[in-house]
């Protein structure tokens, strides 16, 4: 059975960043830079490249600089027009990428994942949608060319797809981890889940596959959020909500290709440093060749 075409996005980041504080006393952790750019930019892009044309914001009130980010900045505009500075224009212009509409909702309390992206429900209604967390990011030959195969396979089958990558077993612990009946899966390969599991113990765990951060859902999801309850760490657990609807309906887990980064994490981030850094299309090249020189 075919699904609908999935062409909106639900962003969720509303959270605090406590890991990376004190960088996120009074910067969004969304908007610490990786080389030139805020963290965020790189996921939007990655959603505008597979094909995403509406990104939902799930947002707090100390976050708005995200919002600032995508808006239209006059005075700046203004000025690098009046001094010639042409190729700055453009990309101060270009923060949200053409054909890309964002609009951004609150997330009040900080009540989990789950509890975010049921937030933007009155938005996207029964149609499908992708979630991404801005934490993870890919690094890709093209950006979004995961996401973009996620959603053809959603359009084609109606099977949700949700990206996993496999983890050391004793990490998994840290992330939603899902079961396949023990097949092995190799990277570009899908295979239906039969249950899903957030933060297991990591002896009780179905499998080392852990949740990326990228899902391709069913509208129907929107419903069964509603009725979830609190999960691990007291929260509201978009992973329990995906256990009901795989009961419903087919849940795929997609084996990403890519490689991702964990930009939330201190260590994942100075790593996507350097891998971005040394693959800048301007900096790129002196980059890798002080950093040769390092070792
Ligand atoms: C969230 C999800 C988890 C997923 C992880 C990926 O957890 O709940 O299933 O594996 O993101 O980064 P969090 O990192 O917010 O605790």
């Amino acid at each position: 059975m075919a699904g609908k075409p999935v062409r909106t996005a639900i962003l969720p980041v509303a959270g605090l960043g406590t890991r990376f504080l004190p960088a996120t006393k009074a910067v969004p952790k969304e908007m610490i830079t990786l080389v030139d750019k805020p963290l965020i930019q790189y996921v939007v892009e990655e959603a505008a490249g597979a094909g995403i044309e509406r990104i939902i914001l799930v947002t707090h009130a100390s976050k708005s600089a995200i919002e600032n980010h995508f808006d239209k900045n006059y005075e700046l505009e203004t000025e690098l027009a009046r001094r010639g500075k042409d190729a700055l224009l453009e990309v101060a212009r270009n923060t949200c990428p053409p054909g890309v509409h964002i609009a951004a909702v609150r997330q009040a309390e900080a009540k989990g994942l789950g509890h975010a992206v049921a937030c933007a429900a009155p938005f996207v209604q029964d149609e499908p949608f992708a979630v991404l967390l801005p934490d993870v990011l890919l690094r890709e030959e093209t950006p979004g060319d995961d996401l973009r195969v996620m959603m053809e396979r959603f359009e084609a089958t109606g099977a949700s797809q949700i990206m996993v990558e496999p983890v050391l077993q004793d990490q998994v612990d840290k992330y939603g981890v899902v079961d396949i009946g023990g097949r092995p899966l190799g990277p570009g390969e899908a295979a239906p889940i039969s249950r899903l599991v957030e933060k297991p113990p990591v002896d009780a765990a179905p499998s080392n596959l852990a949740v990326v951060g990228r899902y391709v859902l069913d509208g129907a999801v929107m419903a069964l959020l509603e009725q979830t309850p609190p999960g691990a760490g007291g929260e509201i657990q978009l992973t329990d909500a995906l256990d009901a609807l795989l009961r419903q309906a087919t849940v795929e887990a997609w084996h990403m290709r890519a490689r991702s980064f964990d930009c939330g994490d201190k260590l994942g981030y100075l790593k996507a440093t350097v891998e971005w850094g040394r693959h800048h299309p301007q900096l790129g090249e002196a980059f890798g060749q002080w950093l040769e020189q390092q070792h």
